[in-house]
Parts: C-alpha cells; structure tokens; sequence
C-alpha cells in the first residue's frame, strides 16, 4: 500500500511522476503529495483526495524541475488530511521523504526528538524518520541514512531528496517493496514495476535492507553497513500496454472478461495428456510419498482459492490439509516441518502478512512454495520455488482474472501432487484435464452474458444487504462472490456454507434480505435447493447461479444466472465469473469507484 514514484532525468520531473502516481494509486488513494528540485531548493504540492486532485493544484500551480518524488497514501498513522499527506520535510526543509510501510518507534523517536526541538507538523510516523535523517546529515547522505535506518524499527520503503544535492536520489528497503531502474541518462523508482513500464523493462527489485543511490543513468547499492552490493536487472516480460483500460471503462470489467485467455495461460504446457508441474514444482518419488501435510496459506482473494484448493487436495493427495488466513498462520502452533508442503498464495507476491508465514514455515523446514502473478516479487524470492500465475498485471484492486489464475494453478497443483504420491487415477487426471482446456470458452460465453446480469443487478440496486450460500466448492465461491461485492459497492453481505443457514443466519431472512445461491448441477444440488426452499418460505428473493439445462431452479429462485455445464471438481471456474459480474454491475449502477474502493489497497504491505 501507498504508491511511490521517483525521477530523475531531461524530462520535466511533475509529468512523470503524476503519469507514475496515476498507475500506482490502486496502491492507495487518500492524499497525494509530489515534491520537486530546482537545484538549489525542494519544493512539496500535496492534498487530500486522489491523484487528480493534485494533477489540478499542479495546473494552477506548477513545480518545475529535472528530480522530484510522488506519492499516494494509505493511511496507517494520522488522519486523511494535507498536513499527513506525503513527502514529509524536516523543519528546515533540508531532506524530504516519502514512505510506504509503519515505523513502530516512532513515538519514543517522536519524544526524543521534540526533546531536541524538532517541531513536528503531521502526526505520521514519516516524519519522525525525515527528522530523524536530518539531525543526522552533515553533508554525507548515505551515512545519515545508514544511521536512521539503525534506529527505526518497523517496516519501510523510502525515497529521499537532500536538497543540497540535487543530482541524487536515495531509496532504502526494508519490508515494502521498491524497484529501480536507470535507463540511458535517467533514473526511477516505483513501488511497483508497472509504473517503469512506459520507460524500461529492465528492472532492479530491491532487496531487504538495501539503500540505493541513484543518480543519472546509474545505481549504486549497498547493504545497511555501507557494504557495496552487486546491481542486478532483470528483465520483465510485461509491456506498457497490459496496463492500459483500452476501451473499457474500468480495469476490473477488463480484467473479468480477460479471464477466458488467463486460464490458456496458466494452463500453457502444464497440461498435455495429463499435468506436470515438474519444472516448477519438482519432488522425487519419495519425497512425495514422505509428506504428510499440505498447509494452503493466503489472505483475502486468494485465501478463497485457497479453500478451493483444499477441497481439491482433500480429495486427490491423501494428505492432511489445512488452508489458514496467513495472519493467523503466523502466529498458530500447526506442525510445519520437513514433512509438510506450505502452499503461500499471494496474487502480488508483496503481503506483508502472507510473507510473514512463509517465513515460519521456511524456519520449520517445510517444502514451501509461492504461486503468485509477479515472479520477482518479495513472496517469490523468500520461497524460492513458484508457480507463476501468468494473469498479467492486474490494476483493478478486486482482484478477479489472478482469481482464475490461481483456480487454475492451484487445481493443476492438487492433481499434480495427488499424481506423485500415487493417489490420482489416471482416469480423473485426464477427465479433469481435458476439461480444463475447455473452459476459456465456457468462460468467454459467460461474459458475454454481461447485459443480463446488469438487469438482474438492477433488481438489487436498494437493498441493504446479501446472504451468499453454496455448499462444497461454491462455498468458497460464495465466499468470494461476497466479498467482491462488499469490496466494491460497500452493501454488507455475508457467505456461509449452505447447511450452516438454519443455525443462525436464517433468523436475519425477510422479504428486504435477498440470498445469493450458488447452486451448480453437482453432488450437493438437492441439499441446497432444500436450503433454497427455507428461504423462500421466509420470503427472501434467491438469485441462483445455477447450471445450464437446470430446469428445476427457477421454481425456487426471482432471478437465475445460468453458467454452461461442467466437471463437478471445476465448477467455480465458472460459477465465480457471474458474481464477479454482479457486482461489478451492482457497483457501477450505484456509481462507485470501482478501480479504486474506499478503504482498500491492492497490495498490503504492512500487518
Ligand atoms: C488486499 C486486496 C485483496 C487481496 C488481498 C491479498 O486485501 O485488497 O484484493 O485479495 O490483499 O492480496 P495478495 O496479493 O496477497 O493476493
């Protein structure tokens, strides 16, 4: 959370910088702030509210020069307000900071500092630690940053201007992440890879505890002890144009109707007459035979196709599975160790609370691995082995088409260790297979449904809130289907397996509390018509999602959304695209900001 951006080069530092912000702000969306080198002095433009806002101060008022820093907030300490918006200067206006991340001592820091006579003007943690490096700068900036970093504790990545030295910037890692590039006789930094896109592929992702000194068409790099380190570019595969809506009118609509060519992606020479993840995901015989425990470990959107995941492993390795929140995995007392295989789904590769497990795990000796849609991120690097998503970059914050990817990595990742461990019949290894490949077409049929599913939305549109219920696999899928709702059109809904309805969420149905059904032709269809009938006997509308040819459903349900048939096993392949359309529909009927929810940051760094 909280998008950074830095330049420095020919061209006209605001331009750039805003441009980056702009890409970034799926990062964050409370304040912007920019703060520009004329060479001699820095100049701050910040305010509250998106980057627009201050696209327009800077109109009316503008900055100019050839280095300059950017920022966009998520607020963690101190209100939204101008005086809490980022970059944060020292009183002198000697150094200026930006920051993305939590400084944990920044009140005894604060208290020691006001002892000095700093007077601070914000209640962030940010500028304590701009203070901070000011009181230690005597015209060495690294030593000085050197110095800070010794006394914060916390999490942070920051960019910082000594305005004394105006052909340099510095950034510092520790936690959050920073890449870097340095292209001809420019320099940049971005807290995200999508925002150098327009400029370079050739990337450097910073390391932890890393400070970099970027000048003109260089880097420089060194550890906290000052030790120089080697520069290592890696090239990214993506191009400016996957970041771009085209023509429509939001990344997530984009993103939704992308998924039919993401899943031929993930699926790409992993399937061929049966799965073999055997690059990414290697084990001898016995070691796949050794294990005893597959741990599935994520938050959010991908914890959902985690829970997917698990059903699946349940059914195909033998093993004991277990899919946790990473921010209870953390801190539990599960067995993890050598004979275990820790799962850490993570769509950025960047939760802080997801690598936070991961690391427990590497310390208790599990086999772990990432499946995430950006390979160089944090995630990845700690684990080692990946299974890469390959979603592209996803903007919209509801994350939608890394869902697909991760259904469908994690479904080759079940058969694939259930097929090493001697658990997998054949017969379903190329029953499930074989339709996997079908699917993209199943799903470009489904959105084209989109216009329906818009009417069927229209129907909702006052309602204060959704009970969604599934059963097996469409549990999670309503759990999912839940949660892209609340994300984006902020109505209250709550998911719960279908046979938990009676015990307690029963008692909230009337004719104003409308049930979402996720009702796919499989194993437990007549269970959940049964529950469908409960509701309708408290008069609660139903909107099903149900399958093609189901002629049955319509007895019970107001509104039916039909998906086209398929396995049992990868039913939420389909039933999830109807509900990503629901409420994205839902959203945008009620006019919100659908991109960029209230509350909400893409990518999570902080606990
Ligand atoms: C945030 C986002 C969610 C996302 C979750 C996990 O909360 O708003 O959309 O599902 O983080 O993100 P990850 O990148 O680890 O999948």
């Amino acid at each position: 959370m909280c998008g950074i951006m830095g330049y420095l080069g020919p061209e006209e530092v605001s331009g750039v910088v805003i441009g980056g912000l702009e890409c970034l702000e799926y990062r964050g969306y409370d304040s912007a702030g920019i703060a520009v080198s004329d060479g001699r002095k820095i100049a701050i433009s910040k305010c509250v509210g998106s980057v627009a806002n201050l696209k327009a101060q800077m109109a009316e008022h503008p900055l100019s020069g050839r280095l300059g820093i950017g920022h966009t907030r998520w607020a963690t300490h101190g209100g939204v307000t101008r005086e809490n918006a980022h970059p944060h200067a020292d009183p002198q206006g000697r150094v200026v900071l930006i920051h993305n991340g939590i400084i944990e001592n920044f009140y005894e820091l604060r208290e020691e500092l006001k002892g000095q006579g700093v007077h601070f003007s914000s209640e962030t943690d940010t500028e304590v630690a701009v203070c901070l490096m000011a009181t230690l700068y005597d015209g060495d900036p690294l030593a000085a940053i050197r110095k800070a970093c010794a006394r914060l504790r916390g999490a942070f990545a920051f960019v910082i201007l000594f305005a004394d030295v105006p052909d340099h910037f510095y950034c510092v890692r520790k936690g959050p992440p920073l890449v870097l590039a340095a292209p001809s006789d420019e320099a940049f930094c971005a807290s995200d890879v999508t925002a150098l896109l327009p400029y370079t592929n050739r990337i450097l992702f910073m390391e932890d505890e890393e400070i970099a000194e970027l000048s003109a068409g260089s880097i420089a790099l060194y550890d906290f002890d000052g030790a120089p380190k080697d520069v290592r570019l890696s090239t990214v595969e993506w191009d400016a144009s996957m970041t771009s809506k085209g023509i429509y009118p939001h990344f997530m609509l984009k993103e939704i109707e992308e998924q039919g060519s993401v899943l031929r992606r993930t699926l790409a020479g992993r399937v061929d007459g049966g799965v073999d993840l055997s690059a990414e995901f290697p084990f001898s015989d016995g070691d796949a035979r050794r294990y005893r425990r597959v741990h599935l470990v994520a938050c959010g959107t991908s914890y959902y196709a985690s829970m997917v995941a698990g059903r699946l492993m349940d059914q195909f390795t033998g093993l004991d599975v277990r899919v946790e929140t990473s921010s209870e995995y953390r801190y539990g007392h599960m067995i993890c160790d050598a004979e275990t295989v820790a799962v850490f789904i993570s769509q950025s590769g960047e939760t802080a609370d997801t690598l936070a497990a991961a690391r427990r795990a590497r310390a208790g000796g599990a086999r772990c691995l990432a499946v995430t849609n950006v390979v160089n991120s944090s995630l990845a690097r700690e684990v080692g082995a990946v299974l890469e998503l390959r979603a592209g970059p996803e903007i919209g914050v509801a994350a939608t088409k890394t869902f697909m990817g991760q259904l469908a990595a994690l479904s080759l990742l079940a058969l694939w260790i259930g097929k090493r461990r001697g658990r997998l019949d054949r017969s379903d290894e190329l029953r499930l297979t074989e339709e996997l490949v079908r699917l993209p077409l199943k799903i470009e049929s489904l959105v084209l449904q989109g216009n329906a599913i818009r009417d069927v939305a229209e129907h909702y549109m006052k309602v204060a809130g959704f009970l969604f219920i599934g059963r097996g696999l469409s549990c999670a899928i309503g759990m999912e289907g839940a949660l892209k709702l609340k994300e984006i059109s902020y109505i209250h809904a709550e998911a719960h397996a279908a046979g938990e309805m009676k015990h307690g969420p029963i008692a909230m149905l009337d004719v104003n509390l409308p049930v979402v059904a996720v009702v796919p032709r499989d194993l437990f269809y007549e269970k959940t018509l049964s529950n469908l009938q409960e509701a309708r006997a408290r008069n609660a509308p139903i909107v099903a999602i149900a399958t093609e040819g189901d002629g049955e459903i319509s007895r019970f349900a107001s509104d039916c959304i039909f998906v086209p048939a398929t396995e049992d096993e990868l039913t939420p392949f389909l039933t999830i695209v109807p509900l990503q359309l629901f409420a994205y529909h839902l959203a945008s009927l009620m006019g919100r900001e659908i991109d960029r929810p209230r509350n909400l940051a893409k990518s999570v760094t902080v606990e």
